[in-house]
């Protein structure tokens, strides 16, 4: 079996690169370790920069999006018993953020591969990475794919980038330490926008996925367990540390998921090896606290989309070997955003009470100066597409 472009992993970076490269015509085949349903069902972000939304409505993706997403045009800021909103619209005029599930930017990207005769492949064995420097090509199951050029796209713990030998890749990493809990409830949002909380008991997010689905976050020691966490508990947690403003009651409801995620911060360089290129996750992660992650993802997927297309197009490798440099200065901005907007946020357990006065004193500053709001707003909404180096 050949194909040009072999694909491992079906999240969000390896299906819309599949289907980019469609639209330019270029061949591929994605290899996926989990079935459909699991992939189509596991629940992570929620929020999409407008470059991602234009990206994806622009491949012809965005239709469901655009119909069912939730704009927002702020967020809020909660901490010393007020609410503090950052106003995308008058600080970032023009650009706004989308509240759309990623599981369900997954289903329409699958949707639309299998409408268009692609090839995808659930719950493949043994994927393997083979002669990456020259020849490369994939086994799994027995079977073997020869590719002119392989996409790592199979998350932070995927076969692709441990298949880079040791010393190429420097790797660059931040533990943190707390997890989040994230849970999903059958209710109302309590809020329009999204609430991120600071309090004493650590931190807590309101997000949201539809006038009927709730979506919220809790900071948790790293090695807390769900099990410790009944819904009893999770709802008494998240009123405590949101309920903190005059006015404002929690509605509560059902609870339809919950999961612990590890805190990190972690980036391989280059994002390259021969002709195996790293995008999203598999490449970088973020601490959620910024919303970058799958965002991330679909920018490495459109710069290597670009160049995969001059190369298989026009012969031109220039692209390609630019594909890390190109990548790493919007994932190195991301970094930065996101591990600050951390430690904004979070409780430090080794904070002293010094440590707990910047931090407030920090966020007066982002709450009360326009300049400070304005660098939060306009990473939080995304740094344009075609200026990632800003
Ligand atoms: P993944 O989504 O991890 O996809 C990799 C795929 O590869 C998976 O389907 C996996 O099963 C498959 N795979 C792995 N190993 C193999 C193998 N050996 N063989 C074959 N297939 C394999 N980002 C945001 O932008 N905004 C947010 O609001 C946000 N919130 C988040 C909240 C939580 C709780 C979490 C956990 C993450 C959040 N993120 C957010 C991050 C975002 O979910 C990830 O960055 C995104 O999923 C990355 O996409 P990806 O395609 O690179 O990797
Ligand atoms: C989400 O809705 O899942 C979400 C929102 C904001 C974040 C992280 C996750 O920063």
């Amino acid at each position: 079996m050949r194909t040009q472009v072999g694909i491992i992993g079906a999240g969000p970076a390896g299906l819309l690169l599949s289907h980019l490269l469609h639209l330019r015509g270029i061949s591929s085949v994605v290899l996926e370790k989990r079935s459909r349903a699991y992939v189509e069902r596991r629940v992570r972000a929620g929020v999409l920069e407008q470059g991602t939304v234009d990206t994806l409505v622009e491949a012809g993706v965005g239709a469901r999006l655009l119909r069912e997403g939730l704009p927002h045009h702020g967020i809020e800021l909660r901490y010393g018993g007020a609410g503090h909103r950052i106003a995308f619209d008058k600080l970032v005029p023009g650009r706004a953020i989308t509240v759309y599930g990623q599981q369900e930017v997954v289903k329409d990207l699958i949707a639309a591969r299998l409408a268009a005769g692609g090839d995808l492949r659930f719950e493949v064995e043994d994927v393997e990475v083979h002669s990456p420097e020259s020849e490369p090509y994939l086994t799994f199951g027995g079977e073997r794919l020869d590719c002119d050029v392989i996409a790592g796209c199979d998350g932070f713990h995927g076969v692709s980038r441990p298949s880079v030998p040791d010393g190429v890749l420097e790797v660059f990493e931040r533990e943190y330490p707390f997890a989040w809990l994230g849970v999903l409830a059958e209710v109302a949002p309590s809020s329009e926008e999204l609430i991120y909380a600071r309090t004493e008991r650590g931190f807590a997010l309101h997000s949201m996925r539809s006038p009927t689905v709730s979506r919220f976050y809790l900071q948790v020691p790293a090695d807390a367990d769900v099990a410790q966490w009944p819904d009893e508990r999770v709802w008494a947690e998240l009123k405590a540390r949101l309920e903190t403003v005059p006015g404002f009651e929690l509605t509560t409801g059902e609870i339809i998921e919950k999961g612990v995620t590890p805190m990190r911060s972690f980036v391989a360089e280059p994002m390259q090896y021969g002709r195996l290129y790293l995008a999203g996750d598999a490449a970088h992660i973020v601490p959620p606290t910024g919303a970058k992650g799958l965002n991330l993802a679909v920018a490495d997927v459109r710069v290597l989309t670009e160049a995969l297309a001059a190369f298989f197009e026009h012969g031109s490798p220039e692209l390609l070997d630019g594909y890390s440099a190109a990548c790493l200065k919007r994932v190195w901005r991301a970094q930065h955003f996101s591990w600050w907007m951390t430690t904004l946020l979070h409780t430090f357990d080794e904070d002293d009470p010094y440590g707990r006065r910047l931090q407030t004193s920090y966020l007066d500053y982002v709450t009360s100066s326009e300049a400070a709001a304005t660098t939060l707003a306009e990473n939080y909404v995304g740094l344009p597409f075609d200026r990632p180096h800003v």
